[in-house]
């Protein structure tokens, strides 16, 4: 089984969800810079993280990730979906609802995470609970 959390994050917010949900999920960890785009379609799993930019938007870091992954149309491709925001801004963990729009749509997307700012304890449960619905729903296609 071969999982890539891949991560966009300014401050270390973001970093810090990926690390934990890398600790219970395993697989690789990447900075969206470093993952190899072309390897896109040698994964079972996908989980993307990313902070929020401007009003509600995708950081630019991600865009190339976004497009990739809009292109090739990997509908079997299980993906999972988090970041962090700021409930100050109107549209609260904006990047994760573009994400999630797009990855319903072209791949076969199991669960969505929002946290606010630095993650506290009850988020680092959230974080297992994120990681147990990627992990019914690889099961769940084995048995299918
Ligand atoms: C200029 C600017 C714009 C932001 N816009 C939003 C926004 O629209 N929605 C949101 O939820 N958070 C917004 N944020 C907050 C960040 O997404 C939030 O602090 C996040 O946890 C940062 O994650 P990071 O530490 O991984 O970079 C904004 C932050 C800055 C500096």
């Amino acid at each position: 089984m071969r999982v890539a959390i891949i991560y966009a994050s300014g401050t270390g917010n973001t970093e810090e969800v990926a690390t934990a949900i890398h600790s219970y999920m395993g697989g690789e960890l990447y900075k969206v810079g470093d993952f190899p785009l072309s390897q896109l379609t040698h994964y079972d799993a996908i989980l993307i993280g990313s902070y929020t930019w401007g009003n509600g938007e995708l950081p630019k870091e991600m865009r190339s990730v976004y497009q990739a992954i809009e292109e090739l149309s990997l509908k079997s491709l299980v993906t999972g979906v988090f970041g962090t925001g700021d409930s100050f801004y109107p549209k609260f963990c904006g990047a994760v609802d573009v994400l999630r729009d797009m990855l319903a749509v072209h791949t076969n997307l199991a669960v969505t995470l929002k946290i606010e700012q630095m993650p506290q304890a009850e988020d680092f449960v959230k974080c297992r609970m994120f990681v147990d619905r990627v992990l019914a729903r690889l099961e769940g296609k084995k048995t299918a």
